[in-house]
Parts: C-alpha cells; structure tokens; sequence
C-alpha cells in the first residue's frame, strides 16, 4: 500500500460542460475551485448543442405555459417543485450567461431572436450563431473561469471515484495525464460530467460521453434515479461515411418536414403536433415508418425554405451536411434517431445535493427531476444554470468538512491486457442498440442484462488507464439502465416496452430509484 499524495481545495468541480464551467464560477465568488476536466476546457457535450436555452423573455409568454409544457412533456414523472424552480429561476440565470459575455442572436431591432422546438406551445429559445449555441456558451464562460484566479483548473484530468467517510463525500481520487493518482480533498464536490450517449452505438454524444457522475456517484453509494428514461433524438444524420450528426429540431421548428423513405410525409399520422410532437412520440414513429419501408432513415426536408433563412438560421448544420454532398436548400437529408440525453442520473435534492451528503450532481449527470420521463428541448442548459446556482448557495453554508484519514491505494502494477477495452466498449453499445433502445420488450432487456452483468464481473478492476475507467462507468450505467427497463413493465416517455405499450398510471407513476447497499427501491 501506498498513500495517496494530496492536494485540497473548497469546492472540487468534475466536468466542464455548461453545468461544471458555471458552477465554478458562481462558487468562486466565495471559495477556492479546483475545476477537472477529463479534455480541454473547450471540450465538452455542451459544445455541441445547437438547438440553444429555454427560458421564459417574450411578453406572450409565462412560467406557467413554460410549465405546462415541461410537465406534458415529463409524462406524469416530472417533479413539480423542482420544474417551479426550473421555469421561475431560469430567466435570472439567463441574465446571468449574458452578463458573463454569452452573446445570443438578436434581431434587427436588438430584441433575442427567439425559435421553436418540439412540444413548447411559444417560441422561447434563445440561440447563439444560428445553430451554435452550446459553442458560444462554452467560450465565454471558459474564457471567465480562465480569468478567474480562485479556480484552478486541471485538464486531461480524469476524476475516477469519489471517496467517502462517514457517509460524506471527503474528496475524490484523480489521475493525472501520464497516469499517477492523487487525492483531491474537498468540503463539496459537485458532479458536472455530463451524459450517457455512448451506452449506445448511435448517438449525437462526442466520445467523451461515458456516463462519468453515474458511476462515480453510484460506487460512493448514492442513489441513482430514472435512468430508464433515454431520450433519442429523432434526426440525426444518416449518411454513409458520416457520424451521427445532430440535426437540430430547430430545423423542423423552422418549417421541416420528414418524409418516409417513399418520400411521403407521415407524421400526422402518429401525432396532431406533427414534426413538432414530443421527441419521443416522433422518434417511435419515425422507426415505425423504418420498419414498414424497410429503409434505415427517413428524410427531413426543409427545401420549402428559403436559401436565406436555411443558412442564416443552420450555418453549422448546412456547412457539416455540404461537407458530404447533402445541399439542405435543394436535398432531403438521410436522418434516424440516436442516442441523444439520459432523463435519470444522480438523484438530487433542490439544491443539487445527492443522497450522500456533500457530494452535488449539476446538468445531465444529475437527476432533478426536472426532466421526468421526458425532457422538453432546449431545458438543459437552463437546467444547468439554475441547479448550478442553486447548488453554489448551498456550498456556501456547509460547515467545515471533518478531518480525513490517510487514504492510501495498492501500488502494485496491474497485469497489461488481455482484455481490449476498445471491443468490449462496442459490444457494450451494440447489446444497449438491440435491446434497451427506442423499442424494449422482455426477452430482450433480459438478455442483455444477463450479458452486462457476466461482463462488469469479468472486467472489475483489469486495467487502469482512463478508458477502462470510462467503460466501468459506462458499465455501471448500462447495468442500472436495462435493469429498470426491465422492471418497468409499462410505456412512458422515453422508455417504451413492445410487451406494455401504454401507460399504467396506477402501478407506475412512480420512480425507480438504485443504489449500491439499498438495491431498488
Ligand atoms: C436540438 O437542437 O435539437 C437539441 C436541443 C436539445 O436537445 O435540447
């Protein structure tokens, strides 16, 4: 054994995604920040988020119709209070991004351009550069916390587990980039890590999407809720050659259409909201019109648009797609759903903090409760904001943290490899693909448990470089997301069973919710 040599700080803040770069910013007002990030500052799934933020501005709107729509969208799961917090905190929070040098798309007039997404009954979503909103977000708030001389950031730094004692979470352990170990001692760490994407083959996640705060937060013991909840994103490219690139709902709140591979439009038949119905609903039928046509894509057509609202609106989505040969103002573009947010994660209190005291959860690792079986477009980077600054305040009051034991880890060199972390990752993806994706049934989910279950037992603690540290989360993860699919013998939101296909209110209408010592309760 060996102890583990230290470094400590107030706040330890994992991940740096919207939720991670403006949690350290707000808790810098008052504290020391260590700010981990596994790449660059600049890299993280927010960058990526086109579609932009939800939050109530225009006059013809309200917190109550924001609201509502979160709440329909929810599917009966959502909790009220915490969507109260989401829809009535979120315009300050936004103020608050425009003062830290966010720049949001205005019109000619100056007012917030302001668009439309799938099931919001206004247009409330701001956006920045078209369709580059995540990208604009990441650069000025980096740029603050770069400024910032109370945080300190540590890139390509992997957080690998949180270490409790008593019950609280002490600090975490943190690999370095040439692979030594140190432990970050902290009064609060905050989980900022972001999604899950890459349990499945497809999906609109960069790679670094591995269901980091999920593992973390579920080996310290903390409980883990709605993870069964996957939302696909209905349109994401389907090209060969090409990866799944997100094609924003924004195009289809701009007027697309999709079209069936005979090029029949055919969402009126699923839903009266249409192209515009929640993604769910328009992801199921979009793999239904699949199966009927035999094809693997649908078409998404905005060729009805002018040239000019197409490339003012999408330059990143029209220059990505031109990349390929797809011209959006005269070609229909090849999409299918893929794996897009995961509803669940680290369950949360309203003020960010998980069931294992001192340990926060902030943006998609976390579960609020915000989302319910369903999130609304564009409410996670609102989310973030809100919970981030919810959980800054609440950091601010925790008393001093009690004095740490000596930690100490085996020094001993692991055997290298024989276990090829890189194949075992895709296997894992395609067993999510077949049996825990858009359509579930029993004899599936069953199955693929099986198989997960046999793999965390055969992989536990092979290997110690960061991908392996990466497939154990996404492993834990994929564990506690087929398990409460199989449990869940109904159709909701973003879970839907072939076997139960409607909504059971009555047995249902509750959550499930794992944890290491408790099971599933
Ligand atoms: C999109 O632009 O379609 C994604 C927005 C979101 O997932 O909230």
């Amino acid at each position: 054994l060996q102890a583990l040599p230290r470094m400590k700080t107030d706040v330890a803040v994992i991940g740096a995604g919207i939720a991670g770069l403006y949690t350290a910013l707000q808790t810098s007002e008052y504290a020391d920040v260590v700010l981990i990030s596994k790449k660059g500052l600049d890299d993280s799934n927010t960058r990526w988020a086109q579609g932009g933020i939800a939050a109530v501005t225009a006059k013809s709107d309200s917190p109550a119709l924001h609201r509502q729509d979160t709440l329909i969208a929810g599917a009966g799961l959502s909790s009220f209070s915490a969507v109260e917090v989401l829809v009535h905190e979120g315009p300050d929070r936004l103020k608050e991004l425009i003062a830290y040098g966010t720049e949001f798309d205005r019109d000619e007039q100056g007012r917030y351009e302001l668009t439309q997404e799938g099931a919001h009954s206004k247009r409330r979503i701001l956006h920045a550069n078209g369709d580059a909103t995540g990208a604009e977000i990441v650069r000025a708030l980096s740029a603050r916390v770069k400024e910032q001389p109370n945080i300190h950031v540590l890139e390509h730094h992997f957080a690998i587990d949180v270490i409790t004692q008593d019950g609280e979470s002490v600090g975490v352990i943190v690999q370095k980039p040439g692979g030594e170990l140190f432990f970050l001692e902290a009064k609060a760490t905050v989980l900022a890590t972001g999604g899950a994407g890459q349990l499945y083959r497809y999906t609109t996640n960069p790679d670094i999407a591995t269901a980091d705060g999920i593992g973390i937060a579920y080996r310290a013991g903390a409980r883990i809720k709605d993870v069964e909840f996957i939302q696909f994103h209905p349109t994401a490219l389907y090209y060969p050659g090409a990866p799944r690139f997100l094609i924003s709902e924004a195009v289809r709140g701009e007027g697309a259409i999709l079209r069936n591979s005979n090029g029949e439009r055919f969402m009126e038949k699923y839903h009266p909201q249409k192209e515009l119905a929640p993604r769910d609903i328009v992801a199921r039928a979009i793999v239904s019109e699949m199966e009927q046509t035999n094809a693997s894509f649908v078409y998404l057509d905005i060729t009805h648009e002018s040239e000019e609202l197409i490339k003012h609106r999408f330059p990143t989505i029209y220059n990505f797609c031109l990349q390929y040969g797809l011209d959006m103002v005269t070609d229909w573009i090849p999409v299918a759903p893929a794996c897009h947010y995961i509803m669940g994660g680290v369950q949360t209190d309203l003020h960010g903090e998980t069931s294992t005291k001192r340990l926060f959860a902030c943006g998609e690792a976390s579960c609020t409760g915000v989302h319910g079986a369903n999130r609304l477009a564009s409410n996670s980077l609102s989310e973030a904001v809100v919970f981030g600054h919810r959980i800054s305040e609440r950091i601010k009051e925790l008393p001093e943290h009690p004095v740490i034991h000596e930690l100490s880890v085996t020094s001993e060199r692991r055997e290298p490899r024989r276990f090829n972390t890189r194949q075992q990752r895709i296997k894992l993806q395609k067993l999510m693909l077949r049996h825990v994706s858009v359509k579930r049934h029993e004899k599936g989910l069953t199955k693929a448990l099986a198989e997960l279950e046999r793999m965390e037992q055969y992989y536990h603690f092979q290997n110690d470089e960061k991908e392996a540290f990466e497939f154990l989360n996404l492993l834990n993860a994929a564990v506690l997301t087929t398990k409460a699919a199989l449990m869940r013998e109904e159709s909701r939101g973003g879970h839907y069973r072939i076997d139960f296909p409607n909504k059971d209110d009555l047995i249902w209408r509750k959550h499930l919710i794992q944890a290491m010592n408790e099971g599933v309760q």
